[in-house]
């Protein structure tokens, strides 16, 4: 081969990395911001990277733009692996006309999620754009409706993972609102419909781009973000832990982990974790990180509805996604907000056959005008029906409180729980003690001369007969009531006799959850 042919394609992918040039590339790192190159750098196994479409470029001679042409137009797509696990990645470059989308960049998009598909692989995509190229018009709104689809059609078939890296606004948002998780970059990355300065048209509200729609906005109120992250970094290694979790694809299984814990172990600490007063909260999380394997316990959601706590674990050295209520935030109630976030994570799990685990101390749903009028009865079926409709291997630990609609959502017997245990302390009635007797004994306790005491006996009767796992256990609504210190050994042994569990639900083209 000539010597010219080779410099030629060497000029080219030279030029290629330099993206808009290298002024801009400066000016992204005095800001503090990595390049889209380098962010995939950082990403996936270090050689790994083969990049599909370097020398793309636009194809709009609108308002001049044949004058400015940047090999790749935008956006970095390619294959590497990530623990020599492949993956397709695809990373906006602000540096070209701010990272904004074309129909060629989003034809790029579309193409790697296309491959994805086909090759069973996840999906990473980092977001740092100033939204529809606008000098291309509907051309471009075209290519984020096309990406859209894709999300869409990949969702559930392999993992997709949205990192925001810069902005994200406008329509733009929906494309990481369809995949599985979010990663938002404190202080340097926002998602919102509309803008600041649209907001004050509109509602005349004064908002600043971070409290409208930063990394803690939508972590902390709006549940739009699973992870806020410190920097980019962080960001990076985020999304690693994450997939060292997650299968590839719906017909793989999460990557196998070998625990330095051993399987038997017990924990005696446990036995005294539930206070012996019922109305006394205590964490959850320390239950959680006393049983999986080496106390690794990655949080999804952490900031959002804290009362409760979705993530993912190792038991025996296999992903489990945990589902439990927070005593220790709201008493654990169930309300819209846990909801969602219970509802979302569950039907995660199911689609890519990850066991749940579901850890039970629920007083029952958060009463109230403001639930009621905003929906609690659809939104908290939503987190009834992905219980329902999940086919992974089910298990549930009632540690104390199952009450009410509670106790059926929260993967009851009644609802395929596959292995339904509880500890001694765990109370399984239609409401706590006090509510009951003073509805049901309420003519004895009006007509007693001693109220307090009257309610004091029938609280204590109702308590020893009802509020205590054993006529649940009498029904074999509950399995088995085991000792706290025991859970992660039996909750193990469950787990390899439910390994090549087969469930499924009736044909049907798609449920329809009550949205
Ligand atoms: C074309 C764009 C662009 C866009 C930015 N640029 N956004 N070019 N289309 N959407 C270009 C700028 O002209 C500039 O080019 C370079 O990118 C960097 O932009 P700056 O404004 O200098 O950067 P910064 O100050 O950091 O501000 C970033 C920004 C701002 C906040 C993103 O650029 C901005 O507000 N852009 C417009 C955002 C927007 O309204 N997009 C449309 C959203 S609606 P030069 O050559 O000067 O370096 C939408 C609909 C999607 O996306 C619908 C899907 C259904």
């Amino acid at each position: 081969m000539s010597t010219d042919k080779i410099r030629q394609l060497k000029q080219l992918r030279e030029k290629a990395t330099h993206g808009g040039g290298l002024t801009k590339i400066e000016d992204r790192h005095k800001h503090g911001k990595l390049t889209a190159r380098e962010r995939i750098d950082l990403l996936v196994d270090e050689g790994s990277f083969e990049e599909i479409g370097m020398f793309v470029h636009h194809r709009s001679r609108e308002f001049g733009l044949e004058k400015y042409k940047y090999l790749g137009d935008g956006v970095v797509t390619g294959r590497g692996t990530i623990s020599g696990r492949h993956v397709v990645v695809y990373s906006q470059d602000f540096t070209v006309f701010g990272g904004s989308l074309s129909e060629t960049h989003a034809e790029k998009i579309c193409k790697i999620l296309e491959m994805a598909m086909k090759n069973g692989v996840p999906v990473i995509g980092l977001n740092d754009s100033g939204g529809a190229r606008i000098q291309e018009g509907v051309v471009s709104l075209g290519g984020y409706a096309d990406i859209f689809l894709h999300n869409t059609l990949a969702s559930g078939v392999v993992p997709q993972i949205s990192a925001i890296l810069g902005p994200c606004a406008g329509g733009a948002v929906y494309s990481p609102a369809i995949t599985d998780f979010i990663f938002m970059v404190k202080d340097t990355s926002y998602m919102f419909v509309t803008g600041p300065n649209v907001v004050k048209t509109v509602t005349h509200e004064d908002v600043s781009f971070e409290d409208l729609g930063g990394a803690l906005t939508h972590a902390v109120k709006s549940g739009v973000a699973h992870f806020a992250v410190e920097n980019e970094l962080e960001c990076i290694e985020g999304i690693k832990k994450l997939l060292s979790y997650i299968p590839s694809n719906n017909m793989d299984d999460p990557p196998f982990v070998e625990p330095h814990d051993s399987e038997d172990r017990m924990d005696i600490e446990l036995d005294s974790v539930v206070p012996e007063n019922p109305s006394k909260p205590y964490d959850i999380k320390e239950v959680i990180t006393r049983i999986v394997d080496d106390g690794g316990f990655f949080e999804v959601q952490e900031l959002y509805a804290q009362n409760m706590v979705v993530g993912f674990a190792r038991l025996g050295g296999y992903s489990v996604g945990i589902v439990a209520n927070q005593p220790s935030i709201l008493a654990g109630v169930l309300d819209i907000e846990t909801s969602l976030k219970g509802a979302r994570f569950i039907r995660f799990c199911d689609a890519f056959n990850i066991p749940l685990i579901i850890l039970q101390d629920v007083p029952g749903f958060l009463p109230g005008t403001d639930q009621e009028w905003r929906g609690l009865i659809k939104h908290g079926a939503k987190l009834l029906y992905a219980f329902c409709e999940a086919t992974v291997p089910k298990i549930t630990i009632i540690t104390r409180k199952s009450y009410g609609g509670a106790y059926c959502v929260m993967n009851s017997k009644h609802i395929r729980g596959d292995v339904n245990y509880a500890w001694p302390t765990a109370e399984i009635a239609v409401m706590g003690p006090k509510g009951a007797v003073e509805i049901i004994f309420k003519k004895d306790i009006e007509n007693s001369e001693e109220k307090e005491k009257a309610i004091a006996e029938k609280v204590h009767d109702y308590t020893e007969r009802f509020a205590n796992p054993y006529v649940a256990a009498e029904r074999g609504y509950v399995d088995e009531v085991i000792l706290p210190h025991e859970t992660r050994p039996k909750l193990i042994k469950a787990l390899r006799f439910l390994e090549n569990k087969v469930d499924t639900n009736p044909r049907k083209k798609h449920g329809n959850i009550p949205l």
